[in-house]
């Protein structure tokens, strides 16, 4: 699949839930309304479409949500989808997870073929996780690493920059995250779907994260990619990676390879556009998977050719109504 601006597309990111036991502020109203359970596509229908992807050249698989670790029988996909890392049709399968449930899930994970997977977590802080998350609990999410070490994956941190709320204590996450051999990657929050709090509060560039750091640590930028946007530099002091994602400050749209299925079957081409195209009805026309291959070519024709996010003041709706739990970031 190569798309108009002849960017290979490779990775597939799936939503397999909207719905999470989080509800952070910069991602969720606290009275969220979720897809009824209806409209969502079965376990094995989500299996045949990323089955389909595979096929035409997909090689790397991101589950996703809202937090995938609550959909029902969510280690029955994951599962599945591991039969293709063993006939060595994809080269990883991988997960985003908020870390609640890894405690019961890590070592099936592995077991599955799993070898690294992004958590997130903004704040070490038990009461300010607390309300940054509003519902959740970090000693969980402690529990859950732990287990995730213990089962040998690989763990990425993903943490939002959020002004006056964890810019003071980034350092101390860091310090944290590398000295357990982990990565840490700080991300500007973008603005999609309408949230309780006001985005220009939040909004942290990370040019001045970065700089602020620079007055404490020792920052060497490293051609280091895992096929993302984010851009890691070592950090001298703690011999550890930092990954710096900058959608609002630096568009890296050029090199993007990826798009964004959802539970209900929709293909989103880029993560900043409201376009997408529909591949439950092509799906479900048929037994068999042409109608579902040509839509997805056809839907690639259409890949933008990048976002345009923008947080400020007179900006006063998202780029995008729906939420990013809807398509996982
Ligand atoms: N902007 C930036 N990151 C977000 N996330 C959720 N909502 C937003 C937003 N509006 C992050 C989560 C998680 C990842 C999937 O996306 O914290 O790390
Ligand atoms: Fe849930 Fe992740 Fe959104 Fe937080 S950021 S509410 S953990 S989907």
């Amino acid at each position: 699949m190569i798309d108009p601006f002849g960017r290979r597309i490779s990775y597939l990111r799936v939503s397999v839930t909207d719905r999470c036991d989080f509800r952070c502020t910069y991602c969720m109203a606290e009275d969220m309304t979720f897809l009824p359970k209806r409209d969502l596509l079965s376990l094995e229908e989500l299996d045949r479409l990323t089955t389909v992807f595979v096929e035409k050249g997909v090689r790397k698989l991101r589950l996703t949500g809202g937090e995938p670790l609550v959909r029902k029988n969510i280690m029955h996909l994951v599962r599945q989808i591991s039969r293709h890392l063993k006939s060595g049709a994809l080269d990883e399968l991988t997960i985003t997870t908020n870390g609640s449930q890894l405690a019961k899930h890590a070592a099936e994970l592995a077991d599955c073929g799993v070898k690294r997977i992004n958590v997130s977590i903004d704040t070490l802080d038990p009461a300010k996780f607390r309300a940054i998350t509003r519902w959740g609990n970090v000693e969980q999410v402690m529990a859950g690493l732990d287990a995730a070490q213990a089962a040998g994956l690989k763990i990425k941190l993903n943490a939002v920059a959020l002004k006056n709320f964890n810019d003071q204590e980034i350092p101390d996450l860091m310090r944290w995250a590398h000295g357990r051999g982990m990565d840490l990657t700080v991300i500007e929050t973008m603005p999609m779907g309408e949230i309780d709090a006001d985005r220009t509060d939040q909004y942290l560039p990370l040019s001045q994260l970065r700089s602020d750091l620079e007055q404490r640590f020792t920052l060497n930028d490293i051609p280091y990619k895992t096929g993302g946007p984010a851009r890691y530099v070592e950090v001298a002091e703690t011999g550890g990676r930092l990954g710096f994602i900058t959608p609002m400050t630096h568009n890296f749209c050029e090199s993007c390879n990826r798009v964004r299925l959802t539970c209900t079957g929709t293909l989103y081409m880029c993560l900043g556009q409201e376009d997408a195209a529909d591949l439950r009805t092509p799906m479900r026309a048929s037994e068999g998977n042409e109608l579902l291959a040509q839509a997805i070519d056809e839907a690639i024709t259409r890949k933008p050719k990048g976002h345009d996010f923008i947080i400020d003041r007179t900006t006063r709706r998202p780029a995008v109504s729906r939420h990013m739990s809807v398509t996982g970031g």
